[in-house]
């Protein structure tokens, strides 16, 4: 029975934590209000959403979460079991090797807006269907991206990767910056992959240590913003 109008556990767009240290320079107070704002009504958009199929088949939309001025916006493929229960992207299994990874990194989640490229569970976790793909990010993914207004984006998986920069492997599109649209994208492996690919964690972790590289330069060359 799909429960449209469940608000999820907690905020999923979260204001920074100023209490944090943090290695970007913040925005005014303003950009960041108007930017939370603008992402809290997308995020109430997308949980009465009932513009495809998947609507019909989830317990709560995944608008996303994170810092609505992050530098770097992470974009998966779609909500899992987990991520359908809470309405928090990236918290079953595929969630907690992400934050395995940060842990070897200077990063935590307050430094992203973390999101997916569909924002319902496929059932069964099949791969989201094309009109599905079009339908959400065209509604909603696009106006996230522009709302966040970041400096550099991750894709996490060949889903990402095809729709975002019209690369079908991720190997192909992984170990440089492409830019699509004035916007720089890194790409790299579904972390759910590493349950079936044991020889991927080195090459995820590879990624996440371009990310930081990159993120250094363009702060350097912005004045560290
Ligand atoms: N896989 C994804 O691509 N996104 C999630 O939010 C969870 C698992």
């Amino acid at each position: 029975m799909p429960n449209m109008l469940v608000a999820p556990r907690r905020l999923s767009v979260q204001p920074r934590d100023r209490s944090r240290k943090s290695q970007s320079k913040p925005l005014p107070r303003s950009k960041e209000r108007f930017r939370l704002s603008a992402l809290e009504a997308l995020a109430a958009r997308i949980r009465v959403c009932i513009k495809c199929p998947l609507h019909a088949s989830r317990t709560v939309a995944v608008p996303g979460e994170g810092r609505p001025t992050a530098p770097v916006m992470i974009i998966g493929e779609a909500p899992g079991k987990k991520e359908d229960q809470t309405g928090q992207p990236f918290v079953g299994s595929a969630g907690k090797y992400l934050d395995h990874v940060l842990e070897g990194t200077p990063f935590t989640r307050d430094d992203f807006f973390i999101t997916n490229i569909v924002k319902c569970r496929p059932p069964g976790n099949r791969t989201p269907k094309a009109v599905e793909i079009d339908t959400c990010t065209s509604d909603y993914l696009s106006e996230q991206i522009r709302a966040v207004n970041p400096k550099l984006i991750l894709l996490l998986g060949s889903v990402a990767v095809k729709k975002m920069l019209g690369i079908s492997s991720v190997d192909e599109a992984r170990e440089k910056i492409i830019e699509r649209d004035g916007r720089k994208y890194l790409a790299s492996y579904h972390p759910a992959v590493r349950f079936y690919r044991e020889d991927l964690a080195q090459k995820i972790k590879k990624d996440f240590a371009l990310l930081r590289r990159v993120l250094r330069k363009l702060r350097t060359a912005n004045g560290r913003e």
